[in-house]
């Protein structure tokens, strides 16, 4: 054993330590997670669709074909793979694109599996060439192929692995390449919440945490979720801790506004950075268009940040608009944040 206890049959375990679990994968927002199909709220067609999936496998004594998700983060893409190993009664296996930096890290966790496992991969385009290539045989024929030696004494050695489901997620399934891609039986878009469902989510949550909501504040706290369960969750429990300290306890339409102010959470439940990304577009550039990496510049900010998490819902309720020559704010972004269009200009 090396000097920190890391051997190669226990790295497949380290890279699933709880302690490196992404944020949305933490106990206290597994708990607000639904477990089965049947208790999720939202995203009917992809629900239908897995539904018909399991149970079309479960007749036929097969394994559910490989997953893919994609979609803005904190629409449900963890707790579907949850769900999903719940469903078909296997272990659930996490790891991400970045955290498989080698070979290696893939067998370890490969070559744990059980038949009917599910192993789930965030950031599945992420992934080294080098990995992704080992994947292919891995999801098409349960097997890996070894290579041992170079050139003239090159000998290959296929390893038989069990039959697992693979579940990949990902924000951005343009970058995957198309090999990958094909691998995948089903594949789902994750889209945006409506206010409705999300004010059934966010009053299945409170319940869960033994906590009163009145029908507007339920409808408010919605609303200002950025379409995005993940969210929802989040802000209820600082709405949850405001109203204990302020209002007795009860959350109300007044209790949800006040909170969610000091969090700086506005009416469209934009946070501070929309409302920065918006500004920059809007004063810097006049309202565009302007580049993506412009922006990031300007506001100091990783371009992937504003393309993955910014972006996505400010392009859905209409406040960006994306052209050929860059990003523009619309006639709803200059109202939203106070502008007249003609005085945009410094
Ligand atoms: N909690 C987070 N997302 C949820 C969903 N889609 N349905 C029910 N509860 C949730």
């Amino acid at each position: 054993m090396s000097t920190d206890g890391f051997t190669f049959s226990n790295l497949g375990r380290k890279i699933v330590d709880s302690e490196n679990l992404p944020m949305d994968s933490e106990p206290e927002i597994v708990s607000l997670r639904p477990k089965k199909l049947c208790q999720y709220i939202g995203q009917k067609k992809t629900i239908e669709t897995l539904k018909i999936g399991i149970e079309a496998a479960r007749q036929r004594n097969e394994i559910l074909d490989h997953v893919l998700f994609h979609g803005p983060p904190g629409l449900g893409k963890t707790t579907l793979a949850h769900i999903i190993s719940n469903e078909i009664g296997g272990k659930l296996m996490v790891t991400s694109g970045p955290a498989l930096e080698k070979g290696g890290d893939l067998i370890g966790m490969l070559t744990q599996l059980e038949n009917g496992d599910v192993f789930f991969i965030d950031e599945i385009h992420r992934l080294s060439r080098s990995v992704e290539e080992l994947l292919y045989p891995a999801m098409e024929d349960f097997c890996i192929d070894f290579v041992f030696d170079k050139g003239m004494h090159a000998r290959s050695h296929r390893f038989r692995l069990k039959q697992f489901v693979l579940v990949g997620a990902t924000t951005r399934v343009g970058l995957l390449s198309s090999p990958l891609r094909h691998r995948f039986g089903i594949f789902r878009n994750l889209d945006f919440y409506s206010t409705e469902d999300l004010e059934t989510i966010v009053r299945r949550s409170a319940e869960l945490l033994n906590q009163t909501i009145d029908g507007d504040g339920a409808v408010e706290l919605a609303m200002r979720s950025r379409g995005t369960p993940r969210i929802a969750n989040r802000l209820l429990k600082r709405v949850r801790d405001y109203a204990q300290v302020k209002s007795h306890g009860h959350i109300d339409r007044a209790a949800v506004v006040e909170a969610l102010e000091l969090e700086g959470v506005d009416a469209l439940g934009l946070t501070p950075l929309d409302r920065q990304y918006l500004d920059t577009i809007i004063t810097y550039y006049n309202g565009g268009p302007v580049g993506i990496e412009a922006v990031a510049a300007t506001l100091q900010e990783e371009t992937d940040t504003l393309v993955d998490v910014v972006e996505p819902f400010l392009l859905k309720i209409g406040l960006v608009v994306r052209t050929s020559s860059g990003r523009r704010a619309s006639e709803a972004a200059f109202a939203h944040m106070g502008w007249d269009r003609g005085c945009a200009s410094t």
